[in-house]
């Protein structure tokens, strides 16, 4: 939730998009201008060097507008969309009546990006069009093709990672790790591998793109992230959890990450998940009762891992998302918030405490 906003070029782009790990799409300004009637839309929009933003084998149909009206005389976001298509249209950008190349519409399939997108906002009469740069959001890194009962997002679990600040010096551990998210973007983060290094991007196909510029920019961006730490001292980087099913999966998603050699997934309950000697963090995504899980059951699960981590892991960390705070004071532990946000809908925080 939240953005923010910066200049740049294609070089800023690529970087944009390849490293950062917990933003969900880079967006590109292409107009900004004030809209009181359709009149302004139809003069504006013919302004507008729509070709710039679009392959040249889209037909104009194919692109997908988001438009949202606030406190503004022109309310329909409907009537703004038809607008901005027929400005679109008369401008001979893309390829009227031809064939569109076929859609990644699904999780997992990382290789062609999704129709291309203008974001409209128009907000007290100004309107701000923006061109989805990314395309497939960004978290969505390619890996993930079998997913558990309760996938988190990657650029969550990559917050919580960042937000917790583990940068690979000492043991991780997730004891709830489903299908591997936390894990694998664990490893990505502590070897320095760029996020979307396996993955498509929108504005690849757009004017000016070519496959020698990706090419270039994803060899580039390995020595972009800093000095990676060698992949010999990399401290135990585990995943466990009680189901056969999501620690095959979370296997097979480390292999696509390309990172099975920095993790280990076992089959474990929480009572003898493995916990790495010397302690260091531990940061997980446990079962709360909206989408996993029984309330009162779950509450016997919290206290037995806090038993568990106060009596064998003194010294050690603790990050955990938590969607109840009934849940999370069962831990036993002195828990500060590190960031708010929403997940499908749902209030969560994420939480750290030291184990004394
Ligand atoms: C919210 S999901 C975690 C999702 C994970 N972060 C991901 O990205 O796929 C919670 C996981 O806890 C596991 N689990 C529930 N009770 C458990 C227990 N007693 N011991 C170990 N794992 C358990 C479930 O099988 C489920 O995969």
């Amino acid at each position: 939730m939240g953005g923010l906003s910066l200049q740049g070029d294609r070089d800023t782009l690529w970087a944009l998009n390849l490293h950062l790990r917990t933003a969900s799409r880079i967006l590109v300004r292409v107009a900004r201008f004030r809209a009181v009637g359709f009149r302004d839309l139809e003069r504006r929009g013919r302004e507008i060097p729509w070709h710039a933003f679009l392959p040249v084998e889209v037909p104009p149909d194919e692109v997908a507008f988001e438009v949202t009206c606030r406190k503004s005389r022109l309310y329909h976001s409907g009537a703004v969309e038809a607008r901005l298509r027929e400005a679109l249209a008369a401008s001979g950008a893309g390829r009227p009546g031809g064939r569109a190349p076929r859609r990644d519409r699904g999780e997992s399939k990382g290789a062609l990006p999704p129709p291309p997108r203008f974001v409209v906002r128009l907000v007290r009469n100004r309107l701000t069009l923006s061109a989805d740069a990314s395309g497939t959001p960004l978290h969505r890194r390619g890996y993930r093709e079998a997913v558990g009962k309760a996938p988190l997002r990657e650029t969550v679990a990559a917050a919580l990672l960042l937000a917790g600040e583990w940068h690979g010096e000492t043991a991780l551990v997730d004891p709830f790790c489903g299908s591997g998210t936390i894990p694998i973007e664990a490893a990505l983060l502590a070897r320095g591998i760029p996020p979307g290094l396996r993955r498509r991007f929108a504005f690849e196909a757009w004017s000016g793109g070519s496959p020698e510029e990706g090419a270039a920019a994803r060899s580039r961006a390995w020595g972009e992230e800093g000095e990676p730490s060698p992949a010999g001292s990399l401290p135990p980087i585990l995943g466990s959890d009680r189901d056969e099913g999501a620690v095959a999966s979370a296997w097979a998603n480390a292999r696509r990450a390309g990172v099975e050699t920095w993790v280990d997934f076992s089959r474990a309950a929480v009572s003898t998940a493995p916990l790495p000697d010397p302690p260091g963090i531990l940061v997980t995504n446990p079962p709360h009762g909206h989408r996993v899980g029984d309330p009162a059951t779950l509450r016997n699960l919290y206290a037995r891992l806090g038993a568990r981590i106060r009596s064998e892991w003194s010294g050690g960390r603790i990050v955990l998302l938590s969607a109840d705070r009934g849940l999370a004071v069962q831990l036993g532990l002195e828990t500060r918030v590190l960031f708010r946000t929403r997940i499908g809908g749902i209030p969560v925080e994420a939480l750290a405490a030291e184990i004394p």
